[in-house]
């Protein structure tokens, strides 16, 4: 496994995304055999970071991972855990009651990393959730803050009222998606020392149909979505967190952070879509 260090911490290159893990925008119990064994199998593999959010199956991700965490005596200070805050959340006393929630359905006294999951709705102000941000890392319940899917003046805006450094703007990226690269957020998070964390990483139908891909893929015995994680992993700044119910997938996941690109394979992957 690759990491990155920023602001004193080692944080995986790859991790664990877990939206649909548990259900969808609500729990959906069905889904808690194969969700318990992706979370197992993960967790055996060596994943150590994993996100969710208090908006995935409405928390109920939340309190399997705990479920998992706990099942697998894993320490609690090797593991790098991201929850997130719902865009509906941001007056300063909803931030503390969803804070609160968080940590009650993981089953910690802390969560590492604590984003704003989505831009405030209109009429929320950031400088308040901010205020309610700020207190609950001098609390000690929060480690790191961040943000998600935040564009650079809003990721400006994030930097100026939070007093501690933004460990993370969480947005969509992926081979045929630069959306963040365009906008300048990715260039300004190099210079900045903040991680871009790629979700949706290899959610793209075409992907197992890429010609270029798959040569790639074929001459390094590696499937076409280890190649376009790779090619995520070797970006300065850029951690990704690919989901998957499939614990061959977890495991070749995870084993994609250990893929060297050549140069060469660099730029062609870069330059395809
Ligand atoms: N902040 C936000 O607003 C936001 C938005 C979206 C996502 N996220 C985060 O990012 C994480 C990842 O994004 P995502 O879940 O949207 O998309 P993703 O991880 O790019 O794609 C997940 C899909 O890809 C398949 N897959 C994964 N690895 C595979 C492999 N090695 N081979 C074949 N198929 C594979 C999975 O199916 P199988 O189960 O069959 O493997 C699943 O259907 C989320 O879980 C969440 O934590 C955040």
């Amino acid at each position: 496994m690759k990491y990155e260090t920023v602001h004193g911490r080692s944080i995986p290159k790859l991790g664990f995304g877990m939206w649909k893990i548990g259900g969808d925008s609500y729990p959906d119990p069905g889904l808690d055999s194969a969700s318990m064994t992706a979370l197992r199998t993960a967790l055996e593999v060596g994943y150590t970071h994993f996100d969710t959010a208090e908006g995935y199956a409405a928390g109920h991700s939340e309190e399997l991972l705990g479920r998992a965490i706990r099942e697998s005596n894993a320490e609690r200070q090797k593991l790098f855990i991201t929850t997130k805050v719902s865009p509906e959340h941001l007056t300063y006393d909803q931030v503390f009651q969803s804070c609160e929630n968080s940590l009650r359905r993981i089953g910690v006294d802390y969560v590492d990393l604590y984003l704003i999951h989505w831009p405030p709705h209109s009429g929320m102000n950031l400088k308040e959730s901010f205020r309610a941000l700020n207190k609950l890392v001098l609390d000690g319940k929060v480690k790191h803050l961040g943000v998600s899917n935040f564009n650079l003046n809003l990721l400006k805006q994030a930097q100026s009222l939070s007093e501690t450094p933004i460990l993370t703007d969480q947005v969509p990226y992926r081979l045929p998606d630069r959306s963040y690269v365009e906008n300048g957020v990715l260039e300004y998070c190099q210079q900045n020392d903040i991680l871009l964390t790629a979700y949706s990483p290899v959610k793209f139908r075409n992907l197992p149909v890429n010609k270029t891909v798959r040569a790639i893929a074929e001459a390094r015995s590696a499937t076409s979505f280890q190649i376009a994680l790779a090619w995520l992993v070797l970006q300065p700044r850029v951690i990704t967190i690919p989901m998957s119910y499939n614990p061959q997938h977890i495991r070749e996941n995870f084993e994609a952070a250990d893929i060297e690109l050549s140069e060469q394979e660099f730029k062609t992957l870069t330059g395809l879509y």
